[in-house]
């Protein structure tokens, strides 16, 4: 067998080994073997690359340059990614999502300044160099902003004015505007204008999404990271990555679909109505009805729970702000000693990355089947003696099935107002993500309990262990 076709085949097995991948991290159960697979297919993948030979049997040029730049990267990524907070996790993803993007511009870059000393390339080829560089740049440009919102290195509002849209629409075709001239005429310079075009198109298409509905962004600019992976890898003929460059475009874009999905809106919704730029719940509790909140005592609560016979769970980003999912485990311990049947009801956008309450309460080792997805749990809901709503807010908001004037109308939710009563663990009464007063807080069946969601569980585990 000729090295080359060695080569190739290591390429099918890392790319079978990403579809492996991908099958395991659709179940909590075997996402990390899923991860490790992906891993180990990576690594096959970049480790023939450095035996590949051209067509007249030259090695790879710059070897070392190359494993000094792999290990800088190793060196600043292993320990962001080990490090890490949970609730850091969307911002590590869209820094890497980005320098992805930045990558694939850099190859398209490279091979369109290649490609001017070839003669007549085909107009095909130029076209995927183009496009890799466009798509690359607005991924790389777009995700920087993502990653600053998110960080709290600018301010998370949208970033709105007058006549936006209008503008990045002109960004946006002149970007194309200048791949054509470059497709009649390739010229350097227009290739650095269209490499500015990009840039700052990345940055307008991101300006006005609210730093809440980043996560969205982020899955959408994966996808296009995804993309101008493959149009690289149609640039340099490599089939992997054709391959991995369409997996991460396409799995992108439908997880993309799946979270505007969940949360009840379009995609057009998340990218350009600038959602979030206006608060409508004060958060002091007062309201012009005269009506206010009730709140109870840990030992009063912990009595409720410890009485009941069915009890769900209901965590919310909350939980994650205050790392309370190894606490939150203990009470559901307590309660099932004394033959509570407790379980976790899961929403699909509850927190602020996809699957963050599946990966939260794995981390405090929570049994799978305790998770139910939202639509079991709300099946069950209206059998339930208590609701515990541990910071979650609009993922339990009736307002998205009753007022159709309200931002979060026609997203699904956990149907918390069906059980016997609700409980529910927050620290104030500012409202969750989407800005918005919560009427099942004013509920005559709902009692709250204020405090930070770690310290107030930990009150309700010894209340729960004394009743
Ligand atoms: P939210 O509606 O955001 O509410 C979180 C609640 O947690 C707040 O009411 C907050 O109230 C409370 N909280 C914060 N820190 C706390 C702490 N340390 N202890 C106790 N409570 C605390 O959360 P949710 O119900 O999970 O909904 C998620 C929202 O994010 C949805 O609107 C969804 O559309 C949006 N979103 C989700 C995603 C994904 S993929 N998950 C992506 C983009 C947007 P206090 O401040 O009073 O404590």
């Amino acid at each position: 067998m000729s090295r080359t076709t060695l080569i190739d085949l290591l390429y099918l097995v890392a790319a079978t080994t990403f579809l492996i991948a991908l099958k395991g991290l659709g179940s909590p159960k075997r996402a990390r073997l899923g991860n490790v697979v992906a891993a180990v297919g990576m690594a096959l993948a970049v480790g023939a690359t450095f035996f590949h030979q051209d067509a007249n049997g030259k090695g790879l040029a710059h070897i070392n340059l190359m494993v000094l730049a792999m290990a800088i990267g190793a060196i600043v990524a292993v320990p962001a990614a080990r490090f890490v907070q949970m609730t850091a996790m969307p911002q590590l993803v869209a820094i890497f999502n980005g320098v992805g993007g930045g990558a694939a511009a850099l190859v398209s870059v490279t091979e369109f300044i290649k490609l001017r000393s070839t003669e007549k390339p085909a107009t095909y080829v130029v076209l995927e160099v183009l496009l890799g560089v466009l798509i690359g740049t607005v991924s790389f440009s777009g995700s920087a902003i993502a990653y600053a919102k998110l960080q709290e290195l600018m301010t998370g509002r949208p970033i709105t004015y007058p006549g936006q849209q209008v503008i990045n629409a002109l960004f946006g075709v002149g970007s194309l505007a200048i791949i054509v001239m470059l497709l009649i005429s390739p010229s350097t310079i227009l290739l650095w204008v269209l490499l500015g075009l990009a840039f700052i198109l990345g940055i307008a298409f991101v300006l006005p999404i609210g730093g809440a509905d980043v996560p969205v962004l982020i899955s959408l600019l994966n996808s296009f990271t995804g993309l101008a992976v493959a149009a690289s890898g149609f640039t340099i003929g490599s089939n992997l990555l054709i391959v991995a460059g369409t997996l991460v475009g396409a799995s992108g874009i439908l997880l993309t679909r799946m979270m505007s999905k969940a949360m009840g809106r379009s995609l057009a919704n998340v990218l350009f109505s600038a959602f979030g730029s206006v608060v409508t719940a004060s958060g002091d509790g007062a309201r012009e009805d005269g009506r206010t909140v009730r709140s109870g005592t840990p030992e009063d609560i912990g009595v409720l729970l410890a009485y009941a016979s069915k009890v769900i769970i209901v965590p919310g980003y909350g939980l994650a702000v205050a790392q309370a999912q190894h606490v939150v485990r203990e009470l559901a311990d307590e309660l099932e000693k004394k033959g509570v049947e407790v379980f976790y009801a899961i929403h699909p956008v509850a927190g602020r990355m996809p699957g963050h309450m599946n990966v939260l309460l794995a981390e405090a080792n929570v049994p799978y089947e305790k998770l139910k997805e939202m639509d079991e749990a709300n099946s069950e809901m209206s059998t339930a003696d208590v609701a515990l709503v541990v910071g979650a807010n609009d993922t339990v908001n009736p307002a998205a099935k009753a007022d159709p004037s309200s931002p979060i109308y026609g997203m699904p939710i956990i149907n918390a107002d069906q059980a016997g009563s609700v409980v529910f663990l927050k620290r104030s009464m500012r409202p969750g993500f989407a800005g918005i007063e919560n009427e099942l807080l004013f509920d005559p069946k709902t009692v709250l309990l204020f405090g930070d969601a770690k310290d107030t569980l930990t009150k309700l585990v010894s209340a729960v262990t004394n009743s």
